[in-house]
């Protein structure tokens, strides 16, 4: 098959890496350094019809769109209007987390579990009822923020200071929920809109500093599976998963794609943070090396509504995912730093997040930069030989996370270098 995979983060290496493992001629656009050693990497303006009419000139028979913003711009509808498969939902499907306000009264429509919210489009209206509002609480900007617009306020003056942040900009709204409290897993469903298999469970880390403290970041790390109970899972394929897919449907809405949802498992059971139209990053990183079936092909029957669940499969074993971040990361990351990466071992693999050529030589072009995923029998292991990889790795000043796990009493990234 030959396969154009939209994007350049870790999230498309790894799709790349995904599509290549079956022997699928892979090309990619923007993509980057790291890719462009798998995959044929296309220059191209990147707008939807533009991208579309690519897939069409170069024949494609499957595009796989990675980051959200592209979905939420459309590209999924101009590939479909060309007569191009294209796995990802539509603009109006992506809304489900291109519009977190919008998500929040789909969820409450179709009784999907979630966090109590209430929306705001004026900032006046949004500081009145803070008053009421007893903290910590969540503040939310309903837009695209790739993964940086949500603040965990601890008193009032950090949620007002949010939503200022939020309505200083055009057209803004926010969504101010209640805090849930438990642990955080990511549930990730390839989907047609009607089958669905899921992925692994797995559980990101988003904020900057070890402890969970600090800014919230696009993921700083990831491990998976993360163990969850057979009545929890049930639970999520039966309320969450299901209900959801259904509730698109009956909106006519048919979702194709990642339908990911990021959950809390609070004391009175899991329910949804937020959902996401695509594959997340870096969980990609960490569930696609666990893949022992055909991305390739998984993505074009979705495509044509025929994904068979039963062809989708997952080895035994677990991964882990450090994410190496540019220093400055969140708010300013500082960009040119020279990379030199070592080679990785067996169930190794370094994905290329924020990377460029400059002088013929690697340097840092993005806040999160790298991606050492290592997978491995146990998750003890694979988080051992992901730190032992990261710590080969020379990059000036780089942040990384080495508590991962630490929610599971996991503690293999005491610092070795
Ligand atoms: N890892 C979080 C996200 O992809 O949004």
């Amino acid at each position: 098959m030959r396969v154009l995979v939209v994007g350049g983060g870790g999230r498309e290496h790894a799709l790349v890496d995904a599509c290549a493992r079956y022997g699928h001629e892979v090309l990619c656009t923007p993509g980057n350094p790291g890719i462009a050693a798998q995959a044929r990497v296309i220059a191209s303006p990147q707008d939807p019809e533009a991208l579309a009419d690519l897939a069409v000139r170069e024949a494609v028979d499957v595009v796989i769109v990675g980051p959200e913003a592209y979905l939420s711009a459309g590209l999924v509808d101009a590939c479909q209007a060309r007569g191009v498969p294209a796995f990802g939902p539509t603009q109006a499907a992506a809304r489900l987390e291109s519009d977190k306000a919008w998500s929040k009264t789909f969820m409450e429509r179709h009784g999907i579990p979630t966090a109590a919210y209430q929306a705001f489009s004026e900032l006046e209206a949004a500081l009145s009822f803070l008053k009421t509002q007893p903290v910590p609480l969540v503040v939310k900007d309903a837009g695209l923020r790739a993964g940086k617009g949500v603040t965990v306020a601890r008193t009032h003056e950090e949620a007002e200071a949010a939503l200022r942040g939020i309505f200083s900009q055009p057209s803004a709204q926010a969504v101010i929920e209640e805090f849930m409290t438990g642990q955080e897993v990511s549930i990730l469903a390839l989907t047609d809109g009607e089958h669905y298999a899921l992925t692994p469970p797995s559980q990101d880390h988003k904020t900057i500093h070890e402890g969970d403290l600090g800014p919230m970041t696009g993921g700083m790390g990831v491990i998976c599976p993360f163990p969850l109970g057979e009545a929890d899972l049930d639970f999520i394929r039966r309320e969450i998963v299901e209900r959801t897919l259904a509730g698109l449907r009956a909106e006519d809405l048919p979702f194709c794609g990642v339908l990911y949802a990021g959950l809390m498992l609070t004391p009175g059971g899991p329910r949804v943070v937020e959902f996401n139209a695509r594959f997340g990053d870096p969980e990609a990183e960490a569930v696609l090396p666990l893949l022992a079936s055909d991305f390739a092909r998984h993505a074009l029957d979705a495509a044509r509504g025929q994904l068979d669940p039963t062809q989708v499969h997952f080895r035994d074993g677990a991964s882990a995912v450090v994410i190496l971040a540019a220093p400055g990361y969140p708010a300013e990351p500082q960009l040119g730093i020279p990379l030199r990466l070592p080679d990785p071992g067996p169930g190794q693999v370094i994905y290329h997040a924020g990377t460029a050529l400059r002088d013929g030589g690697l340097v840092s072009a993005g806040g999160r930069v790298l991606a050492v995923t290592a997978t491995a029998p146990t998750l003890e292991a694979a988080l051992g030989h992901a730190y032992a990889l990261a710590d080969r790795v020379e990059f000036a000043g780089a942040q990384l996370r080495r508590d991962l796990g630490f929610r599971l009493g996991l503690r293999p990234g005491a610092a070795t270098r």
